[in-house]
Parts: structure tokens; C-alpha cells; sequence
């Protein structure tokens, strides 16, 4: 098999250490940023820092899934925030943001598939068509804390240039499989400002969470779809996804009223026949 990870260009180190907002650090491999900025922040590491791994080789998705990515064709990297003045009751709203900013940065980075990148609550990145919807990119967000101190890591896995051979599932598609070739060193630094204005606005806004709701739902395409939600242990609830509420967590009208359900209470939630 040729070697692809050399026919891919690395990211433009100088480029983000002049970047403002973040301080980026690029690494050849990395088993999982996020597992690293959290050891960073654990031993003294300060809000601000964006760990980059070139190959990430045991990257962590949600729900103890794994995120695997071959070297130089994906973007995996992890942000430590400090959301100051944002109460903890309100971090649920993080993830979501982070989703936003996602989309608002391949939009920027790729016109040519704007229109179609969406979210599946609470932050998968879709690409969505008549074809259907096809995985983008994926945020995992783990709260960290040491000495009295928390942070956020806001990791984001976004596939660029994968070929179909080298995507974990069939449901899941690259920039480059979507018909565009987009540099990565500018995708990233878009991410990286896209993150950075909506946590400012956030954190200023004290967590309240009206203006990133009024940003988030216009991108839901979960919202008006009928879902079946797989609960922890046996249970489902099945119904139309109808609203998000100001808590991050989904509403479903199902036969017996309206339930919501937080992210973390949901192993799945897929479109109902
Ligand atoms: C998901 O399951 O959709 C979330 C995937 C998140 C993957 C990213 S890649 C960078 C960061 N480091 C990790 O180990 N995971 C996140």
C-alpha cells in the first residue's frame, strides 16, 4: 500500500505559533489530546493551550468509543478552557457550543459544502443530503479538575482527507470524500477562533445560554425528526425531537408527554422508521 500519511502535507507549525487566542503545540503522535492536555492540566498547565497530534493513535470518542484517524488526515485536537464566571450548571451547554463552532468553521473553510454540514444532538458533525447523513467530525468534552482548579477539554476529531478504506464505519465521511480539498493548518486556526469568540460571548454572557441556543437550533438536524433514544440499561423512548431546551438537553414528544433527556442520560439516539 503506497504511503499516504507522506502525500499529506503537515500542519504549518509557524503558522499557529503565530496564531492569537491559543497557544498551539503541534505533536507527532499522541495516544489521545485529550488524555494528554488533561495530564497537562493535572501537573500545573494553564487554560489557553491547544495540543495537535499529527497521529493520533488511541483516540477516545463519546460513550467510551474509540476515534481512529491515520496520520495527517484528520485534525485531532484538544482546547483547555477555563469558561470563567460560567457557573458548572451551565457546562452542559460547552459541548454543544463546541459543535456550533465546528460547523461555522468548515463552513468558512469549505463553501462549496456549507450548506449541507449540520449537527446531530448534541454535537456530531454531519454532512447531509438526500444521500443521507454522513459523520464529519466529533466533539468530546471531559471536565478536569486538580488542586482546588477545573478545566474544560474540548477535543475535536474532524476527518480532512481520508479515502472510504480509511473511515471506521460506513456512515462516516471526510472533507476530501465530500468533494473538497481544504488545507488543514487554516481549517484549524478557523476552529480555533470559530471556539474562542463563542466561549467569549458565552462566559460573558455569564453561561447564559440564549445566545448559543439561537445559534445551535437553526443547525439541528435532529429537530422535527422522529427518534427512537436508547437509555441506559433497557429503556427507550421513542417520539418527534422537537426542541432543545435551555438546559442542552433534547424534547421529545413521545405518546406520553414530553420528555427531555441530557447527553449524558442517552447511548443512542437514532432516526425512528
Ligand atoms: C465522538 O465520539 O464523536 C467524539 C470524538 C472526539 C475525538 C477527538 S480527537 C481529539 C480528542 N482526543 C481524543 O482522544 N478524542 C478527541
Amino acid at each position: 500500500m503506497p504511503d499516504r500519511a507522506a502525500s499529506r502535507p503537515p500542519l504549518d507549525r509557524e503558522a499557529l505559533a503565530r496564531a492569537s487566542g491559543w497557544r498551539f503545540e503541534v505533536v507527532a503522535e499522541s495516544p489521545s489530546t485529550n488524555a494528554d492536555v488533561a495530564a497537562r492540566f493535572r501537573e500545573g498547565g494553564q487554560p489557553g493551550l491547544a495540543l495537535v497530534a499529527e497521529h493520533q493513535t488511541a483516540g477516545r470518542g463519546r460513550l467510551d468509543r474509540t476515534w481512529v484517524t491515520p496520520a495527517r488526515a484528520a485534525l485531532t485536537v484538544s482546547f483547555l478552557l477555563d469558561p470563567t464566571g460560567v457557573p458548572v450548571g451551565r457546562w452542559p451547554w460547552l459541548p454543544l457550543l463546541a459543535g456550533v463552532a465546528v460547523v461555522e468553521a468548515v463552513r468558512r473553510s469549505a463553501p462549496d459544502v456549507a450548506a449541507g454540514v449540520a449537527l446531530k444532538w448534541p454535537n456530531d458533525v454531519l454532512c447531509a443530503d438526500r444521500r443521507g447523513d454522513r459523520k464529519l467530525a466529533g466533539v468530546l468534552l471531559e471536565r478536569v479538575e486538580a488542586g482546588g482548579r477545573a478545566a474544560a477539554v474540548v477535543g475535536l476529531g474532524l476527518n480532512v482527507s481520508q479515502a472510504a478504506d480509511e473511515l471506521p464505519v460506513g456512515t462516516a465521511t471526510s472533507l476530501a470524500l465530500e468533494g473538497v480539498t481544504v488545507e488543514r493548518t487554516s481549517l484549524l486556526l478557523a476552529l480555533g477562533d470559530e471556539l474562542a469568540a463563542r466561549v467569549a460571548a458565552w462566559a460573558a454572557a455569564g453561561g447564559e445560554p440564549d445566545g448559543v441556543r439561537s445559534s445551535y437550533l437553526p443547525l439541528c438536524r435532529t429537530l422535527g425528526r422522529q427518534v427512537r433514544v436508547q437509555l441506559p440499561g433497557q429503556g427507550t423512548l421513542e417520539g418527534e425531537a422537537v426542541d432543545v431546551d435551555r438546559d442542552g438537553r433534547l424534547v421529545v414528544r413521545t405518546a406520553e408527554g414530553e420528555r427531555h433527556v441530557g447527553a449524558g442520560d442517552v447511548v443512542h439516539v437514532r432516526q425512528a422508521m
